[in-house]
């Protein structure tokens, strides 16, 4: 029998079984478990290279050529895909991809958390497939990738770019003419930006030695029209910024908030930056069910609008809300859960360890004329505990929306000794809240599970589940 387990050995005609989590699939070798990225789907036959084999026998593995091919699969729309890390999965159905995202939350509630649970209710699909982000982040470089097709011309190509991040090569840019995730204007003002920056001469980014002017341009979108635009520099070159900035506030007068950034950080992230308002409002406004949302440049919101508010819906609907019931919403963001069901509540304590957010949630109350929420900022294992219970009163209900990371056990100790009658665990990853589900059937059983779609072409997937005391 032949010897895989090296790397870059060549498996010939593996058919490819299922999906795996993290967006791969599967196949079977002698026994063993081959995880194989790229372009693959369940029902190809396919050869793979060996990317690494583990001690807990399964293989990783990298489609290199394909012999038939799944009837699960559909022509993906965009011109990047197999390239942009962005939609993965453009090449199955949506049917397809809505039910593996419900199996892969039915397996991780069944195979990790080991409770009991009540048959796992239908995904709520996305209606809209394409254009659904509010948000996207463009970044300039010097280190444009060149597809093979590209490089075969072999003409002289422009070096520069403003897209993506390649996947696995982050100092990489995949320079983009359309993309299908955002709304307009998001593609003209990315394109528009390019064409004058290239005209200027002005030095686009460069990561590895940290030098270059334009940096990178954040767009978001809002479904009042609001639109703000973030253009990041890594020089604070006063002149040229002005120049920029005006050549973007004439050419889209349909920015509600144009902002910039001076950042030499050898990062891009501009949390700790600070953002200067060039023209118009210093936030943009989402609205909810006759609710207003203000999103700053640095606040969170989730990036799909439209499913966010069934996403927070059917939470709602399973806190089973009176009127009378103390509530306290968990990693509350910038408050939109906790402002959401105030209305349906008698109060809302929210806890979040991002003081700006907590700032934006107290004014989210406040322009809607939300009296009866409360927010506090901090690390959740730190803040909440008997002393915080006693200050702000015993929690009926209990809203948690914890990063990927799930919550921390201190924090799932506390909320099995403050014993609220009703959890809300609402996740992004299920493989994480199976685990901290089966810390709390200690106390509590699962009610209802409804897995959420929020990102279509991806592997992501939401789940609301709720839990009641035993
Ligand atoms: C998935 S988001 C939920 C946001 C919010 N519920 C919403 O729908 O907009 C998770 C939030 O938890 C916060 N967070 C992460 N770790 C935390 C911790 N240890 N303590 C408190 N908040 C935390 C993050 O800053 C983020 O805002």
């Amino acid at each position: 029998m032949k010897n895989y387990k090296k790397n870059r050995q060549v498996v010939s005609n593996l058919l490819i079984e299922d999906f795996a989590s993290e967006g791969k699939c599967i196949g079977k070798l002698e026994g063993a478990v081959v995880f194989v990225e790229g372009n693959v789907a369940p029902g190809d036959v396919v050869d793979v290279e060996i990317l690494s084999f583990k001690k807990k026998k399964f293989y990783e593995a990298r489609v290199i050529k394909t012999h038939s091919l799944s009837d699960k699969r559909t022509e993906p729309f965009c011109e990047y895909f197999g390239t942009c890390g962005g939609c993965k999965w453009q090449h199955i159905g949506y049917k397809e991809q809505l039910q593996f995202k419900w199996q892969q939350v039915s397996d991780h509630l069944h195979r990790i958390a080991k409770v009991p649970l009540p048959e796992i209710e239908p995904i709520f699909p996305s209606e809209k497939t394409t254009f659904y982000r509010n948000k996207l982040e463009y970044t300039f470089s010097n280190l444009r990738w060149f597809t093979n097709e590209e490089i075969a011309k072999g003409v002289e190509l422009e070096r520069n770019a403003l897209g993506f991040h390649i996947p696995k090569r982050f100092d990489r840019i995949l320079d983009i003419e359309k993309c299908f995730l955002q709304p307009d204007p998001s593609n003209d003002i990315r394109n528009q930006l390019r064409t004058f920056a290239l005209s200027k001469g002005f030095r686009f980014y460069d990561q590895k030695h940290n030098v270059g002017f334009v940096r990178n341009v954040i767009i978001r979108t809002a479904n009042t029209g609001d639109v703000m635009v973030i253009v990041q520099f890594a020089e604070p070159n006063q002149e040229d910024i002005d120049v920029t900035m005006a050549f973007v506030a004439e050419t889209f007068p349909q920015i509600t908030s144009l902002q910039y950034i001076i950042n030499t950080k050898g990062n891009d992230s501009y949390y700790d930056q600070t953002a200067i308002l060039y023209a118009g409002k210093p936030y943009i406004e989402e609205q909810m069910e006759g609710l207003t949302f203000r999103v700053g440049p640095k606040s969170f919101y989730q990036t799909n609008s439209d499913q966010a508010y069934e996403l927070y819906k059917i939470a709602r609907d399973f806190a089973q809300l009176t009127g009378n019931e103390h509530v306290y919403d968990l990693y509350t963001g910038t408050g939109t859960i906790a402002n959401f069901v105030a209305r349906q509540a008698k109060a809302v304590i929210g806890v979040e360890y991002v003081p700006e957010a907590i700032e934006d949630a107290k004014i989210n109350s406040a322009i809607n004329g939300i009296e009866n929420t409360r927010f506090y900022a901090g690390d959740m294992k730190n803040v909440l505990n008997e002393e915080f219970v006693a200050q702000n009163g015993h929690p009926d209900v209990v809203i948690t929306d914890p990063p990927r990371a799930g919550m921390d056990e201190p924090v799932v100790r506390t909320l099995l000794n403050m014993e609220p009658t009703k959890i809300v665990y609402v996740s992004c990853n299920s493989a994480t809240q199976a685990r901290d589900l089966a810390w709390l059937d200690e106390k509590y059983t699962v009610q209802r599970v409804r897995p959420v779609d929020m990102f279509p072409h991806t592997h992501h997937v939401e789940n609301v589940v709720v839990l009641e005391r035993k």
